[in-house]
């Protein structure tokens, strides 16, 4: 469903943070994209969401050309970001949230709240609560109902479970896998492999801007990766200690 092709992408006051990145989404599942800190995973996000502009290279959906797009756009066509930080609006209540977040361009599918409660029975209680008198956890759970609320096929939710207790990422987890069977694809990015196996049906490896290739979850397929990598990389090889 979502290609990126040879994607270049910099930020303004320096060089590329992302060299020729060519990733495929082939279609629903959940895809993780793993790396350490400053990889480019953010950036890769932040890129096919709209909120960056790629020097070179594209970006293709469901075979459309839709190389440097706004966020508006893409929020039309069914991406939405769930943003590292969560980056909440700290004075609106939960309902607030719900009741702010439109996908636009007159599309009417929305994700209904009840739905997204089912999903995250803890937020029910806290409707009428602010961003900022909620839990990481809660706060987490919002920021991704948020982007649901939008009917997206395509979530892209960035490290999602950052800084919460083991417990309440297992339940974000919980939620993310749950996902494809309700039509959406999630591409998330994670620090590392362990989280991503228990998560994914894919990994794709990002290091220092390069992707560094793509296999299925699971033993053999983690040894077809590291294959990969060490083909790839000989001797420099960041994600190999995680694997
Ligand atoms: N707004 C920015 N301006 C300049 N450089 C940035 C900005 N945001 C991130 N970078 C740089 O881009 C690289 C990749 O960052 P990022 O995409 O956030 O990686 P990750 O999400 O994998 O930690 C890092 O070297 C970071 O310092
Ligand atoms: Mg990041």
């Amino acid at each position: 469903m979502l290609t990126t092709r040879d994607l270049t992408v910099a930020y303004p006051t320096g060089g590329p943070v992302l060299h020729a990145v060519t990733l495929t989404l082939p279609g629903p599942g959940v895809h993780a994209l793993i790396g350490p800190n400053g990889a480019g995973k953010t950036t890769l996000l932040h890129t096919i969401a709209g909120h960056l502009t790629p020097t070179t290279g594209t970006l293709h959906l469901h075979g459309h050309d839709v190389t440097g797009w706004r966020p508006e756009t893409a929020v039309r066509a069914g991406v939405a970001l769930a943003p590292q930080g969560r980056r909440l609006w700290p004075s609106l209540t939960v309902a607030e949230h719900f009741a702010a977040t439109q996908p636009g361009g007159g599309r009417p599918d929305q994700w209904p709240i009840d739905d997204l409660l089912d999903m995250f029975p803890t937020l029910t209680g806290r409707l009428g609560h602010r961003a900022h008198q909620l839990s990481g956890g809660e706060q987490q759970m919002l920021t991704i109902a948020r982007a649901l609320r939008t009917a997206p096929q395509l979530l892209l939710a960035d490290e999602p479970t950052e800084g919460l207790a083991p417990i309440v990422a297992d339940q974000i987890t919980t939620v993310l896998r749950e996902l494809p069977a309700r039509g959406v694809t999630v591409l998330v990015a994670l620090p590392h492999v362990t989280a991503a196996a228990q998560v994914a049906d894919t990994i794709h490896v990002l290091a220092a801007g390069h992707l560094l290739g793509a296999a299925p979850t699971g033993a053999a397929a983690s040894a077809a990766l590291r294959r990969h990598l060490t083909l790839t990389h000989p001797g420099d090889d960041p994600a190999e200690p995680d694997l």
